[in-house]
C-alpha cells in the first residue's frame, strides 16, 4: 500500500470563502494573502482560485515571481518589501508593489529609476512594533515618495497586534491613530487582516487584508470557521495500517505515556510529524475514523499515531483516518496541542500528496 496520508485541499470553498470576505466588507478591496504556499494549501492552485481578488500578498519576491511564472496575472503585493536593492529589478521585471517599512528601503526606492512608475505601500507602526515607520515619520517619508518622479501611486498600511482578541484596546488604539496620522491626505489605505474583518468593522478601510478565512479557518481562539460561514479547504487524511489488542495496565508509543486502563484496541494510523501532524498531540487530541470520533494516545511519532478504537470494534485495516477538516475543524486540533491553526496549515510536509479538487 502507498503512503496514504494525503491533503485534499476544495478550490470551490477558497472562492467561497472569498466571497465571505466580500460580505464582511462591501465596500473594501482585497489583498488576498498567500505567503507561506497558499498558507499550505499551494501557492499556485490558490492564487488561480482567488481570480476575483485585487491584489495578491505575498512574504518575498520568490513567492510572487513564483506565481507570476505561473501565469498569474493579478496584481501582486510584496507584504514585507524587498530585502535586498537588487529585488528593485524584478519588481519592475514582474510588474509587482511592495511595501516599505523602514528608511534604507525609502531611499533605495526612490533611487530606483524604473521605466514604469512603482505602487509603494507605506507600512506604519501603529502599536505592532514589528515592521513600519513610526507615525511622526509618516509625513517627511511620503513627501519624499512623492518629489520622487518614479512612483504612480501611494499607499498606506498598517498591522493589527491584538485584533483576535475581541475586547483588547490596542486594536481600537492602533486604527485610531492610523486614521488620525492619515487624516488630511487622500491616500488609499488598509488595517484588517482576518480577524479584524470579522471581528472590528471599524478597522474595514480602503483595502482588507484576509488570510486565514480565505482557508475557512477562524482566527479567534474560541471559534471556528463555520461560525463565521467560512468552509475549511484542506482535508488531512491518511489510513489505518494496523490495528491490536492490549490488555489493561499496557502502554503504546514512545515513552509509554498512555497506559490502557481497560483492555483495549489500538488502530495505528499512517501519519506522523514528519508528515506535519504536531508532534505536541496530547493524548485524548481527536481523529475521525471513517467519520467517528476516537482519541489520539500516546505520543506522536514521525510517521505514525496511535489512537483507541476500544469503542469502534467494527474497524479495519485501510479505513479512512481524518486527522483535520471541515468535520474535525483544524481550529479545535490546534487547540489541543498550544498551537494555533496557521502553523498547522502551514506545516505539512512534502511527502504529503496534495490533490486538488472543485467542488464535490
Ligand atoms: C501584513 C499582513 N497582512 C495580512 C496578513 C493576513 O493575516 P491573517 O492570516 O490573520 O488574515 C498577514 C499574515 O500574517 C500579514 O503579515
Amino acid at each position: 500500500m502507498a503512503r496514504s496520508a494525503t491533503a485534499t485541499i476544495d478550490l470551490s470553498t477558497i472562492a467561497h470563502n472569498l466571497n465571505q470576505v466580500k460580505i464582511f466588507t462591501p465596500t473594501s478591496k482585497v489583498i488576498a494573502v498567500v505567503k507561506a504556499d497558499g498558507y499550505g494549501h499551494g501557492i499556485i492552485e490558490v492564487a488561480h482560485a482567488l481570480h476575483n481578488a485585487d491584489l495578491l500578498g505575498v512574504a518575498c519576491i520568490e513567492e510572487a515571481i513564483q506565481l507570476r511564472e505561473a501565469g498569474i496575472k493579478t496584481d501582486i503585493l510584496l507584504l514585507e518589501g524587498f530585502f535586498e536593492t537588487s529585488e528593485l529589478a524584478q519588481i519592475e521585471q514582474y510588474d509587482l508593489q511592495t511595501v516599505i517599512h523602514q528608511q534604507a528601503q525609502l531611499d533605495q526606492v526612490c533611487a530606483f529609476q524604473p521605466k514604469n512608475p512603482l505602487t509603494v505601500w507605506i507600512k506604519l507602526d501603529t502599536g505592532m512594533h514589528r515592521l513600519g515607520f513610526v507615525l511622526d515619520q509618516f509625513d517627511a517619508v511620503y513627501q519624499q515618495l512623492q518629489s520622487s518622479s518614479t512612483m504612480a501611486t501611494i499607499h498606506a498600511m498598517t498591522h493589527l497586534a491584538c485584533s483576535d482578541e475581541r475586547n483588547n484596546p490596542l486594536t481600537t488604539a492602533q486604527t485610531n491613530r492610523f486614521k488620525a496620522t492619515l487624516t488630511n491626505i487622500d491616500i488609499d489605505r488598509s488595517i484588517a487582516a482576518s480577524a479584524a474583518i470579522i471581528g472590528w468593522p471599524e478597522t474595514h478601510v480602503d483595502w482588507v487584508r484576509p488570510g486565514l478565512m480565505l482557508y475557512g479557518v477562524s482566527p479567534f481562539a474560541d471559534q471556528t470557521g463555520a461560525d463565521h460561514q467560512l468552509r475549511a479547504a484542506m482535508l488531512f487524511q491518511s489510513k489505518i495500517i494496523a490495528i491490536k489488542q492490549i490488555k489493561q495496565g499496557e502502554s503504546v508509543g514512545y515513552g509509554a505515556t498512555w497506559v490502557a486502563q481497560r483492555d483495549s484496541l489500538i488502530g495505528v494510523i499512517a501519519v506522523g510529524y514528519g508528515d506535519g501532524y504536531p508532534r505536541l498531540a496530547p493524548s485524548g487530541t481527536p481523529v475521525l475514523i471513517e467519520g467517528k470520533r476516537v482519541e489520539l494516545v500516546g505520543r506522536v511519532s514521525m510517521d505514525m499515531i496511535s489512537v483507541d478504537l476500544t469503542d469502534l470494534p467494527g474497524t479495519s485495516i485501510g479505513d479512512t483516518a481524518t486527522l483535520w477538516g471541515a468535520q474535525l475543524p483544524v481550529e479545535e486540533i490546534a487547540r489541543h496541542c498550544q498551537a494555533i491553526p496557521y502553523q498547522l496549515l502551514c506545516g505539512l510536509t512534502q511527502r504529503v500528496a496534495i490533490t486538488y479538487k472543485n467542488g464535490n
